[in-house]
């Protein structure tokens, strides 16, 4: 048994999309998150940036013993995941955009992606739509402006549907039957992208499987915590707004969250 908490990070409050599966998946974890809302957005900075960034969120997370890492952001993932994991003794959880998924359930041939430059450029989602996507039109957008609206709450604002509209409208055009979720914080702006796809348009989030996988890696282990009635949940906020934060930890109704405000 190890009691050890899940350590968690995002450039923000997006990754939290991705802790609230793990806690459904692994409810007798302790999870810390680190939300590093002061550098956000990743999306445009360089590999080098972010690896610098993503070292140091790693650095603070060992300092509360944490057993595993997941990286709940597809931007670091993207840039960052290979150098953590070969200078870390620990296991690191990546996000991987969902091609596979979209790509096999696509009846019109045709699939969107939403997401960072970052993510778009790197290597992983390269690799992943020329294994999956063969035969398939995968449409890409990336989602300038976004995370800044979910940091923000303003996830249902005028400014943000007309942003979407933007990037939704042509890949609607071109008769997409899957959008994947490319960025963390995007499942945050579910509702209002169904609005303009008028949920005739699946979204994929990969959020779920990276919990699942999560739960494997800690099974298969043997790091997992069979205690009940132990666990809380600390959230680190470095800069970010703190009643954007407590709504959407509101919204969650999960027990033993506790925000350390840095
Ligand atoms: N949640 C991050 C991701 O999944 C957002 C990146 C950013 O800060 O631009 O990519």
């Amino acid at each position: 048994m190890n009691t050890k908490p899940i350590g968690v990070f995002d450039s923000g409050f997006g990754g939290i999309s991705v802790w609230r599966e793990i806690v459904k998946e692994l409810p007798n974890e302790s999870t810390i998150y680190y939300a590093d809302s002061n550098n956000c957005p990743y999306g445009q900075k360089s590999q080098d940036e972010i690896i610098k960034l993503a070292t140091a969120i790693t650095d603070f997370l060992l300092t509360k013993s944490c057993k595993i890492i997941v990286v709940a952001c597809n931007t670091a993932t993207a840039a960052a995941i290979d150098f953590l994991r070969n200078n870390y003794p620990i296991k690191f959880i990546g996000m991987e955009p969902a091609v596979k998924p979209a790509a096999l359930l696509s009846k019109t041939g045709n699939i969107g992606i939403l997401a960072t430059k970052g993510t778009l450029e790197g290597r992983l989602f390269k690799e992943t739509s020329q294994k999956y996507a063969g035969g398939i039109n995968v449409h890409v957008q990336v989602g300038e402006g976004l995370v800044e609206k979910v940091e923000l709450g303003e996830e249902a604002s005028m400014e943000t549907i007309c942003l979407l509209t933007k990037y939704i409208q042509p890949m609607i055009d071109k008769n997409i039957d899957h959008l994947v979720l490319g960025c963390t914080h995007y499942p945050f702006l579910s509702d209002s992208i169904e609005k303009i796809t008028k949920r005739k348009i699946k979204l994929i989030d990969p959020a779920n499987a990276v919990a699942i996988q999560t739960k494997r890696l800690l099974t298969e282990n043997n790091m997992l915590n069979s205690e009940r009635n132990h666990f809380n949940h600390t959230f680190y906020n470095n800069g970010g707004n703190k009643d954007v934060l407590l709504n959407i930890l509101a919204k969650e109704k999960i027990a033993n969250v506790e925000i350390v405000n840095l």
